[in-house]
């Protein structure tokens, strides 16, 4: 029998991940400590992440910093690495804020785009002196009102939008329009004006999706408006351009591009469905006619972490790279990765509860998760998971669609159907890799009062040990 007409997505797996699930035993011990799912996460990768970007930046003998977008992930470790291996962390709420200072991390290296910025929230910035990004002008109105009541002043940067590409203008509800942030900024910001009590440090923009030449052109409006800018006093020393740095799932591009073609081919009737009920992922079918692209992260690409970041960096306004505009000006770049800088650094594990076949004749495997717990707006999570079998069985290959715990139809852990090397059992494990990056946390929900997945930081001393997030947070400062 062939093992699987299902088309393979073969993730890319570092030595750590290959090392534990080789350990059956190990994680197996795990699961029955801390209940299934687990989320296991490793803080070495985390810091190749940054040094990936450093060392970028360093090369165009660029003034930078890297901000972990915290939103990414809600492990509080990620925040005391951030602080060990000297990078800051972009926060979206004032609980995130509070664990940075916690952390004791550098007001400096702490920067603030949270959508919405409440009093609370923004007096505890102006107590702890920590720059905040302006949306809007209301959010002015504000933070200025407090400034005045506790007689402070606070640096602030303007978040930008609505940036020229291909001679129209980018959505985006957030931010200042480009076309008019020059004259807001410059009227309200200087001394005479009304925000007198703001100290201008500099412009923000992120980018809704993944293009390179839409950030190149952000990147070269940012600066023409710093230049506007400076002609009226307002000198801006850091332009910040987000996150939506791509990173990299996948191992090849040939089983990449026919996993597509396999998926477009697959509403004829004569083939077999390579996702539950032959589901496009976001192709709409107009009388077998098909129109656009799978609503799926890019899994497989070639322009990702650091290439991507330097390809903007190399990209030309009048001629010149950006980069040596920005240091032609001082100006220091930053960028705040969330995915891309935890590629590698997580893995979900699951237990097997059940096993059946549907009323339309599909191996249903039911894991011990409902799929919040591994959850994006991608349509779906186009990696192979890793199956742990505790014994090894006569080979009896096998096709799965994994399914969860929430009394839903539509609850399928993974849309794509799934190829196995032996018949599961109940209690094997399967691994669901670089979930670290929005899967694990992003869309977690209670429902059902199902406990959350524990979080465990996963070292290796000598052996492989795990602690949860909360104690490895709480241990570093017995230590
Ligand atoms: C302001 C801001 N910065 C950074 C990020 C992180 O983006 P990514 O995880 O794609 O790098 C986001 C994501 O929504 C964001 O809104």
């Amino acid at each position: 029998m062939s093992i699987s007409k299902t088309p393979k997505l073969t993730p890319i797996i570092q030595p750590w991940i290959k090392d534990l699930t080789s350990n059956i035993e190990l994680i197996s011990g795990w699961v029955a400590r801390y209940g299934s799912p687990i989320n296991l996460l490793h803080l070495d990768p985390f810091q190749e992440n940054f040094l990936k970007y450093d060392k970028v930046f360093n090369r165009y003998g660029l003034k930078s910093s890297v901000f972990f977008a915290r939103k990414a992930n809600k492990c509080k470790s990620l925040v005391w690495a951030a602080k060990e291996f000297g990078f800051g962390v972009d926060t979206a709420s004032l609980n995130e804020i509070k664990d940075c200072i916690d952390a004791g991390l550098d007001p400096e290296k702490i920067t603030v785009t949270a959508a919405v910025k409440n009093r609370e929230l923004l007096r505890y910035v102006i107590e702890h002196q920590i720059p905040v990004v302006l949306d809007n002008h209301d959010e002015c109105e504000l933070l200025h009102q407090i400034l005045i009541e506790e007689d402070k002043t606070l640096r602030v940067g303007f978040r930008l939008s609505g940036f020229w590409h291909d001679g129209e203008k980018l959505y985006s509800r957030f931010g200042f329009d480009v076309d008019e942030v020059v004259n807001y900024v410059s009227e309200n910001v200087t001394g005479s004006g009304k925000y007198n009590r703001f100290k201008y440090h500099g412009l923000h923009f992120h980018l809704n999706g993944y293009s390179p030449e839409q950030r190149i052109d952000a990147l070269s409006q940012t600066i023409s408006i710093a230049d506007n800018l400076s002609k009226s006093g307002l000198e801006t020393s850091f332009i910040d351009m987000g996150g939506g740095i791509l990173m990299n799932y996948l191992a090849s591009s040939t089983e990449w591009e026919t996993f597509h073609q396999t998926l477009r081919e697959s509403i004829q009737p004569a083939k077999d469905e390579i996702t539950f009920q032959k589901d496009l992922l976001g192709i709409i079918n107009i009388d077998g006619r098909l129109r656009g692209e799978p609503k799926v992260y890019p899994y497989y690409n070639e322009l990702f972490q650091e290439k991507f970041v330097e390809k903007i960096l190399t990209g030309l306004k009048d001629g010149i790279p950006l980069y040596k505009h920005l240091n032609q000006r001082n100006i220091e770049l930053r960028i705040e990765p969330g995915r891309s800088m935890l590629d590698q650094v997580g893995i979900t594990i699951a237990k097997v509860a059940f096993r059946k076949t549907d009323s339309q004749g599909r191996l249903l495997v039911g894991l011990e998760m409902n799929r919040t717990q591994m959850f994006s707006s991608s349509a779906d999570f186009l990696l192979d998971p890793i199956f742990l079998p505790q014994k090894p069985m006569e080979k009896v290959p096998c096709e799965v669609y994994f399914v969860g715990a929430y009394c839903l139809e539509q609850e399928l852990l993974l849309k794509r159907k799934i190829s196995l090397r032996q018949y599961p059992q109940i209690g094997d494990l399967v691994c669901f890799v670089n979930t670290a990056g929005y899967m694990m946390h992003f869309y977690e929900s209670e429902a059902h009062l199902f406990d959350l997945a524990q979080n465990l930081i996963v070292e290796n001393l000598n052996t492989w040990e795990a602690t949860p997030d909360e104690e490895f947070w709480k241990n570093l400062w017995i230590e």
